[in-house]
């Protein structure tokens, strides 16, 4: 049971909307209005020296001037607290660090391509960067004989020059591929475990025994050790949506979202390790509510809705029962429809506010439902269910922990299914926390709509160097199903 369509009527935000409206929960290295202006300084810096070494010698006070600048410019990133700096190039877009510039994209194209054709897609500036560093690196663009990346590295070891470095950017290329696939192979386990642990707890409960907490303690520590370690590996996994074990995907999957919220707020291993217990048990209670009342197709008569109720205060019942050292687990059983707002039920207690920890697992308890396909209900689209949970923003839910939410999983969540502007088909396979609209898909069907065997991987914050858009953009979103797939997480 969640509180999802309990979140008012109004008008569901569009995804840029959102993107806005999160704008300060992501974590984009220059989301702030003076590091982006320092960025750019930077970025322009560096394609004005380049302009005007092709133009005068480099005795030439404009060259002279524009180098300082760069200088200046990289100072000025230290300031502000970058040790070093990136600049990468991938297929001719233009980031600093992580974070795409797409006008920069196309108004430097010349010192991108001048870049590239030297073999350079990476530029590193380290903090002791100085006016003999940027000279060298301007001159190296301009000498015709430095013609690849070794001949740059070459000429920096000759003069010495350690304030600067060149590469061939991995950014965006899938270098640890192997280790991703293993990673995800073994968080796969972890899930399947997980789900096996609580088919038991499950069982031992309808059946009025007492369960071992252990195997639950051993499955959260699992999955976040996994967590820390491939965050996307074990997030992909609430991809799996089992049609038939819908209860026990279903708390497996808030757990792996409760934890990885709870650790994007920063909370330390100990207060982890509850939030993934309490998340794992929060819906206990339905055990005690008989199946034709929780599976029923229509609308609950007040006894029945009453019944339904029950299951919050009958789960701390039958956790108070297992007496656990940690009551989190009891409190967030009781808590988790009471909603911020405390309209939701059991009614509170005078003065009682909903525990963090239940409101993280509101949450995603009410994410995870929306995304669900139901015997009696479709699953909602992804995006469109992170609408709905912005809707009910500082009403059911807490609004800084929604904001939170969208931000980790992006408008566009990993193992959502959506259509680009060529009407080809892709699944979202990493979030670009830097860029929520723009993630890196898979395509899975060209635009005539043929399978493809070996999907491309698509990063959409790339841009077309003609027309400084973006080179190809979601345009819709679509349940997976109507898509024609029927396993998600495969592609992920
Ligand atoms: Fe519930």
């Amino acid at each position: 049971m969640s509180d999802a369509t309990d979140t008012g009527d109004g008008k569901l935000q569009s995804a840029s909307e959102m993107a806005n409206e999160i704008a300060s929960a992501a974590r984009a290295p220059f989301a702030e209005p003076a590091l982006l202006a320092k960025a750019k300084e930077l970025v322009r810096a560096l394609a004005v020296s380049h302009t005007n070494a092709g133009l005068y010698p480099t005795t030439h006070p404009l060259v002279s001037r524009s180098l300082s600048e760069l200088v200046g410019a990289v100072q000025a990133l230290r300031v502000a607290g970058f040790d070093s700096i990136t600049i990468n190039i991938h297929k001719h877009t233009l980031f600093v660090e992580n974070q795409v510039f797409p006008e920069e994209s196309v108004t430097y194209r010349k010192t991108i391509t001048e870049l590239l054709a030297c073999g350079i897609s990476a530029v590193t500036f380290v903090s002791t960067f100085a006016l003999r560093d940027a000279t060298a690196l301007i001159d190296a663009l301009a000498d015709d004989s430095v013609a690849d990346l070794e001949a740059v590295q070459r000429l920096f070891e000759r003069r010495g020059i350690s304030g600067v470095e060149v590469a061939k950017t991995t950014m965006l290329e899938d270098a640890g591929h192997e280790r991703s696939r293993e990673n995800k192979i073994a968080a796969r386990q972890t899930y399947d475990v997980g789900v096996e642990t609580m088919r038991d707890v499950e069982t031992q409960t309808k059946l009025g025994k007492v369960f071992g907490v252990e195997p639950l303690q051993h499955l959260v520590s699992s999955m976040l050790d996994k967590l820390f370690r491939d965050p996307a590996a074990v997030l992909g996994l609430t991809a799996i949506k089992g049609h038939d074990d819908y209860t026990l995907n279903h708390s497996i999957n808030v757990c792996i979202l409760s934890l990885s919220l709870g650790a994007s707020l920063g909370l330390d291993s100990t207060s982890l390790r509850s939030l993934g217990l309490s998340a794992l048990l929060y819906d206990l209670g339905k055990v005690r509510i008989p199946e034709d009342i929780l599976n029923k197709q229509g609308p609950l008569t007040t006894d029945e809705w009453h019944v339904v109720k029950s299951h919050t205060s009958e789960g701390a019942d039958l956790l108070k029962r297992i007496q656990l050292v940690d009551e989190m687990p009891m409190v967030v059983a009781y808590e988790h429809h009471q909603r911020h707002d405390l309209q939701g039920y059991p009614a509170p207690q005078n003065g009682q506010e909903q525990h963090l920890f239940s409101k993280i697992v509101a949450l995603c308890d009410a994410y995870d439902a929306m995304t669900t396909r139901r015997p009696f209900r479709r699953e909602i689209r992804p995006d469109k269910a992170l609408a709905v949970l912005m809707q009910g923003r500082g009403k059911a839910y807490d609004a800084a922990l929604t904001k939170s939410l969208v931000a980790m999983l992006g408008i566009y969540p990993m193992g959502a299914v959506v259509q680009l502007d060529d009407d080809s088909v892709a699944v979202v396979f990493r979030v670009n926390t830097d860029d929520l609209l723009h993630p890196r898909v898979k395509v899975l069907a060209d635009p005539a709509g043929r399978w493809s065997e070996e999907p491309e991987v698509l990063d959409l914050r790339l841009v077309d160097p003609e027309t400084g858009g973006f080179a190809r953009s979601i345009v819709d979103c679509v349940p997976a199903s109507d898509a024609g797939i029927d396993d998600v997480w495969q592609y992920l």
